[in-house]
């Protein structure tokens, strides 16, 4: 069969700055998967839509070429609206664990498709992988019976799912063509409006520890990722939410379980149950559920309730004790006075280089490994008191996470009236 394009042709248009074609879109990305269109080829392509941008009708189109590569979900057979969430990932970040048993027991149905960290930031699946027997690899039919027995279900995309957004992503990663907006956001709306929900709430996160440190950038990938989701008929919003400063008071796997164990039985660091209703009710409204206060759910036990059928349905034990790492040492403030700093990204690395994440794909997490935080910036603390503890299966790394965690500490005294300089919790909506 004649090609109805010559990829160089295609990647001259970009490379000039003019906006590429409906066809020239459908056909580069169908051609791409098909293996027509090279990964050299591809590459200039990600490159120059990195250097010279994409207007919104080419950032939709190229959405919706990526979505039609592979299969659609469909969850009408429902009788609740279905609705999820998606963080742009940051320290600390167990969000979604809490989150989606929440909803669940708020009356929504919650498909979630989560992912694995890579580098300083933790994924969902990591995390949850800490619990015994629970499973992230789920069929299209268990994926259903799991949402139909617990109302929420949290597992690995599919293979299926926007593969031409797998095999560019692989080659963005190598090619430093990740940053561009155009690519970030229709890669991410690519997978969750595949994903079949009816309606979404994205947590665009700002900061240090966050893939986007700049604000504005983080706006502009708000805004675009909103307009995208809305024009294909996925009910979509987005907050902008702070991650200069890890999120709770744990950052690692199975410490991120507890932690998030700690929120569905009704305590919990306040940062996090801040996020979680705020969250909740954004995505209940959105279903129609607004009538329903997401706060009860979680002092009266409900949401803890789906949270252990969705673990059970996925092969886990709620039960099981999580797995805690081999050796711990504790820093301790050096001096008195308030902490004016604790660096998201600082922190994530500490964790990182104690085992908790990984470098590359292959590499695989330890569960135990991660750091409590005793203190967060604005709190007094005394000199010789604990600020963090390190977990780790491996002593030898305590010293390198230890210069990543001093790196991002600062501490002031108090006679000073030091200034706490953070970002609010919630920055911004966009709708
Ligand atoms: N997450 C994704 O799924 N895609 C990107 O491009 C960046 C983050």
């Amino acid at each position: 069969m004649a090609e109805a394009f010559a990829a160089v042709d295609v990647i001259a248009t970009k490379r000039d700055r003019h906006e590429l074609s409906d066809a020239q879109i459908d056909w580069v990305i169908d051609a791409y998967v098909r293996g027509i269109v090279a990964e050299e080829q591809m590459s200039a392509l990600a490159m120059a839509i990195l250097l010279n941008d994409m207007s919104e009708r080419e950032i939709v189109r190229w959405t919706n070429a990526m979505i039609r590569s592979g299969e659609k979900m469909n969850f009408s057979c429902l009788d609740q609206p279905t609705t999820d969430k998606h963080s742009t990932g940051g320290v600390g970040d167990k969000i979604t664990l809490p989150l989606a048993p929440l909803v669940a027991a708020c009356g929504a149905a919650v498909p979630q498709l989560s992912g694995r960290g890579l580098g300083h930031t933790g994924g969902t699946l990591d995390k949850l992988e800490s619990i015994k027997g629970w499973r992230a690899q789920l069929r299209n039919d268990e994926m259903m019976s799991v949402l139909r027995e617990a109302g929420c279900v949290i597992c690995a995309a599919g293979n299926d799912l926007a593969p031409a957004d797998r095999k560019l992503y692989a080659l963005r990663d190598v090619t430093a063509t990740v940053e561009a907006i155009p690519l970030i956001a229709s890669s991410i709306m690519s997978k969750k409006i595949a994903e079949g929900t009816s309606s979404l709430v994205l947590d665009v996160k700002t900061g240090s520890g966050a893939f986007m440190s700049d604000l504005s950038r983080a706006e502009r990938l708000a805004e675009t990722m909103v307009r995208i989701g809305n024009e294909s008929g996925v009910n979509t919003r987005a907050l902008i939410t702070a991650m200069d400063v890890p999120l709770g008071l744990t950052v690692g796997n199975a410490l991120e379980v507890e932690e998030s164990l700690e929120v569905l039985a009704g305590g919990g660091p306040r940062d996090v149950v801040e996020l979680t209703i705020t969250l909740a009710r954004e995505m209940l409204e959105l279903t129609g559920l607004d009538g329903v206060d997401p706060a009860d759910a979680l002092s009266n036990g409900r949401a803890m309730d789906h949270w252990r059928r969705m673990i059970r349905a996925q092969g886990g034990d709620p039960d099981a004790p999580l797995p805690r790492a081999q050796h711990v040492h504790q820093m301790q403030a050096p001096t008195s006075g308030i902490l004016t700093r604790l660096d998201a990204r600082a922190i994530g690395v500490a964790a990182w280089r104690l085992g908790a994440g990984r470098a590359r794909k292959e590499d695989s997490v330890a569960a135990g490994a991660g750091i409590r935080l005793h203190a967060k910036p604005g709190d007094a603390v005394r000199g010789g008191e604990p600020l963090l503890t390190l977990h780790t299966d491996d002593p030898q790394l305590f010293e390198s996470a230890m210069q990543a965690a001093w790196s991002g500490i600062q501490i002031e005294k108090t006679d000073d009236q030091p200034l706490v300089e953070r970002l609010p919790l919630i920055i911004k909506r966009i709708r």
